[in-house]
């Protein structure tokens, strides 16, 4: 099985090429400068020649706050190259795996959101995620989109390691407690979207479509930032936990406005690919032993 990877060096492109070799799949990993997703003939010779059998999409333009100052840029990766993948894809007749994010709903529903929910993202970054989602859909049948929320992993930066960062520096940190979602482990999306290549490789009849996935249990970010301080204090990474200080999202004021509620109903993806929502405390406790070998 040839699985080509883009953005395989971000946060979950890294994932899937540690696991995917791991289990002895092929894989094509390319990050920009082999594989620029915005270039639709670069993109469309790549499959041409190099044959993968089926697409995971792991590149993104995935700064929030920068896309409200560079909306062009946002979208030339989120619409438009989700747009040329798909039409590649469709070109030559292979499945493809592409990830998008809570960041498409306004926040202001009570309870889960489940995939039949309207979106109504809020942010430039959530607006172009949004329609690279109705590209992906309007272009191919052969399309998994799943919805990830909260990404955390070893590789590259992310809100576990801005929270390392800041608890060597400082005794007191402030952290919102009024936004609601799942962490999710980069490590859990890459191993289910493996699984799932793996069913289909082995002929299982996979039901295409946009899932929603996130770990569980929800929480807040002030709530992740304490599990975040517990666990490596357990691991002796710091010798004295911050105090966490909750704070409002109206206190913490930034350029792309963040729904207060990310919180995914899961039962979809149980239901139709018995996938189950992951444990986000067991990825974090991957993630941080990781980060303590690395010296982070
Ligand atoms: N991070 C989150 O909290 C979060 C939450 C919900 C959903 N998601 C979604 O999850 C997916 C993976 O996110 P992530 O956190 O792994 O992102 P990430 O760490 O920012 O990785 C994105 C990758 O895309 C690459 N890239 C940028 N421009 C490219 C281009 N023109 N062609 C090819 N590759 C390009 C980047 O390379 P460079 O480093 O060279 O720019 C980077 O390696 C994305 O679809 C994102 O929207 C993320």
């Amino acid at each position: 099985m040839r699985v080509l990877v883009t953005g395989a060096n971000g946060q979950v492109g890294s994932e899937l090429i540690l696991e995917g070799e791991k289990r002895g799949i092929q894989m094509l990993a390319t990050d920009r400068a082999e594989l620029d997703i915005t270039q639709q003939d670069a993109v469309n010779n790549f499959i041409q020649t190099q044959k993968p059998e089926i697409l995971i999409n792991a590149a993104a333009y995935t700064a929030v706050d920068k896309a409200e100052s560079e909306p062009k840029l946002a979208y030339a990766l989120n619409r438009d190259g989700a747009a040329n993948l798909a039409q590649a894809c469709a070109d030559n007749n292979i499945p493809l795996m592409h990830i998008s994010t809570d960041y498409v709903f306004d926040g202001n529903k009570e309870g889960a959101y489940t995939e039949s929910e309207t979106p109504n993202p809020q942010c430039i970054y959530g607006k172009s995620k949004l329609e690279g989602e109705r590209a992906i859909e309007s272009i191919l049948e052969q399309y998994l989109i799943l919805r990830v929320s909260w990404v955390f992993g070893a590789n590259g930066n992310n809100f576990v390691k801005t929270m390392l960062r800041l608890g060597k520096e400082r005794d007191v940190i402030k952290v919102v407690a009024d936004q609601h979602g799942g962490p999710t482990w980069a490590g859990d999306i890459a191993a289910t979207l493996l699984n799932l290549v793996k069913r289909w490789e082995d002929g299982e009849i996979i039901t295409w479509g946009t899932y929603h996935y996130s770990g569980q249990p929800a929480t807040t970010w002030h709530g992740f930032a304490e599990a975040i301080f517990e666990k490596a204090e357990e691991l002796g990474m710091i010798d004295k936990r911050p105090r966490v200080g909750p704070i409002t999202t109206a206190e913490y004021p930034t350029p792309a406005q963040r729904p207060l509620n990310s919180i995914f109903d899961c039962c979809k993806i149980a239901q139709q690919l018995n996938i189950n929502q992951p444990d986000w405390r067991i990825g974090l406790r991957q993630v941080l032993g990781t980060c303590k070998q690395s010296n982070i």
